[in-house]
């Protein structure tokens, strides 16, 4: 190891464009050190970022500690009592705005525009509304039962275990952290080992907010380490997992050993079915926005089904759009899309589109790497009536890569749109009301969008069909996970004032 890595690991703080990070676990509200780190790095450039501390079953055992030793004040605290502090934490959050947007851009490689105007914003907003759920819209009327009463109410459950991916690491841990913390329970993030740095900085503010000691913790470290080891503790009462389907399934198993009840969120293959009424310059726009984040988004609609009169119009259009993407270093304005996330995935990603090129599909746009930016980038890439049974139309590729299929009939596009293991998402665009009507009830996913991407509303149920997940959240739907939902009921009879 070479001199610089100690002095960095010994000091516990590292630098990052003028950031101070801990890079020490936070348990407990005290900052954590392992023996073992990590090292991180930047995908703008593969810079070195710094080494952070590699947590094991001794933290894992640590943190459960802590958040379970917190407990019992933070559930008695009442949705009002946890209010007032999420809703400082809200606020902190927006007066750090810049500081966490240049951090998530430095470590995952995401827009930096787009951190600031629209993801960091909407960090604040999933603390702020699930405090303000959990105050306001938490309710259920009472009713009776031969004159009983049913009474019921969400309570806090215990320790939440969050484990989350690196795509857009603090968006969708504080998807999670919010509904956890304001229902009651106290919470465990052991974020992404590829991005940890906008968790660390997020667990100061929790402590500046006045977050009880162990309220909230951050551990870091590998998924089969220290994540390992927490989702099989005996002493938590909740796993919410965002990632990939094999490793829910290792989750699933682990947890199955506790009964710990699990939400999964595990990425897709979601479909974005062009039919022949369609505004075709709208189809294009939805149809190229899936190259956003360079494709590392779980509901990127990355099959484009097209009615087979308009496709070869829709693959001019399309193509004449995708090709002005502007790829390169995330930092720039003009930038739309940069790297991938890390060496390891872009070589998965490199994978795919080299083994579609060796069976001998046809790949009409991008299918190699952008070389002169970098060595993470990768070009957006149109693979033209793939093999329907070849893993390029069956497989999550979660880099800037897509397929092109055509259909005859609208009986044959919905089999298509569904003929994946997955259904997280999907995206229809037609100019007739009463067919996507008619098709968007035949699709299976969680999210259907009719002439329209990306447009997310926290009071709406999210979550994914078949292997895209199990259980919805938003809204009540996450308190309904988080919480456990108990029902009082009260004779009328026995009273004795
Ligand atoms: P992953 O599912 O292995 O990792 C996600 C998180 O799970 C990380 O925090 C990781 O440390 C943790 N983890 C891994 N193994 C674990 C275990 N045994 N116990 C507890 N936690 C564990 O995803 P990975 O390897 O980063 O990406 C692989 C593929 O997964 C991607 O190419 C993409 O297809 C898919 N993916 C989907 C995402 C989504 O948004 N649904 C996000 C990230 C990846
Ligand atoms: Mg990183």
């Amino acid at each position: 190891m070479n001199k610089d890595k100690v002095r960095k690991t010994a000091l516990h703080t590292i630098d990052v464009v003028g950031i101070k990070i801990d890079t020490r676990h936070y348990i407990g509200g005290q900052r954590v050190a392992s023996a073992e780190a990590f090292t991180n790095t930047s995908p703008i450039d593969g810079s070195f970022l710094g080494d952070i501390c590699r947590g094991t079953q001794k933290e894992a055992d640590l943190a459960v500690a802590a958040a379970k030793a917190a407990f019992p004040a933070w559930a008695a605290l009442g949705p009002k009592g946890r209010g007032e502090l999420l809703l400082r934490l809200a606020e902190l959050v927006e007066e750090n705005i810049e500081t966490l947007a240049q951090l998530e851009t430095m470590d995952n490689g995401s827009l930096l525009r787009s951190h600031r105007r629209g993801v960091m914003p909407r960090v604040a907003m999933n603390i702020r509304f699930f405090a303000e759920w959990a105050i306001n819209e938490l309710q259920h009327p009472d009713f009776e039962t031969r004159g009983h009463t049913n009474k019921i109410s969400w309570d806090p459950s215990g320790v939440a275990v969050l484990i989350t991916p690196w795509n857009a690491p603090l968006m969708l841990a504080t998807w999670k952290i919010g509904p956890a913390l304001a229902a009651g329970d106290t919470v465990i993030l052991k974020p992404a080992e590829w991005t940890p740095l906008s968790a660390s900085f997020f667990a100061d503010l929790t402590k500046q907010a006045g977050i009880p000691d162990g309220v909230f913790n951050v551990v870091q470290g590998f998924g089969k380490e220290i994540g390992a080891a927490l989702v099989a503790h005996a002493d938590i009462a909740r796993i919410s997992f965002t990632g990939s389907v094999p490793t829910a399934k290792v989750i699933a198993r682990s947890a199955a050993d506790n009964l710990t009840p699990v939400s999964f969120e595990l990425g897709g293959k979601s479909p974005c079915v062009v039919l022949e009424d369609a505004d075709i310059d709208l189809a294009v726009e939805l149809a190229v926005e899936q190259y956003d984040n360079a494709g590392q988004v779980c509901l990127s609609g990355t099959r484009i089904l097209v009615h087979e009169s308009i496709a070869d119009a829709f693959a001019l259009k399309f193509k004449e759009k995708a090709l002005q993407i502007i790829q390169g270093d995330p930092r720039d304005e003009a930038t739309q899309i940069g790297p991938q996330i890390h060496q390891v995935h872009f070589d998965r990603v490199k994978g795919f589109v080299d083994r579609a090129k060796e069976s001998g599909a046809n790949i009409i746009m991008g299918g190699e790497p952008n070389s002169d930016l970098g060595g993470l980038y990768f070009r957006p890439t149109l693979v033209m009536n793939p093999d329907p049974t070849s893993e390029i139309v069956t497989s999550e590729v979660f880099g800037p890569v897509l397929c092109l299929q055509t259909f005859k009939t609208d009986e044959e596009a919905i089999a298509m749109a569904n003929s994946t293991e997955f259904g997280l998402a999907a995206i229809l665009v037609t100019g007739n009301k009463e067919r996507a009507e008619r098709v968007a009830k035949q699709l299976v996913a969680g999210t259907i969008w009719v002439n329209c991407f990306f447009v997310r509303d926290l009071r709406a149920p999210f979550g994914g069909s078949k292997k895209s997940g199990i259980g919805r959240e938003g809204g009540n739907w996450s308190f309904d996970f988080y919480a456990d939902v108990k029902n009082t009921v009260v004779s009328p009879n026995g009273w004795k004032e």
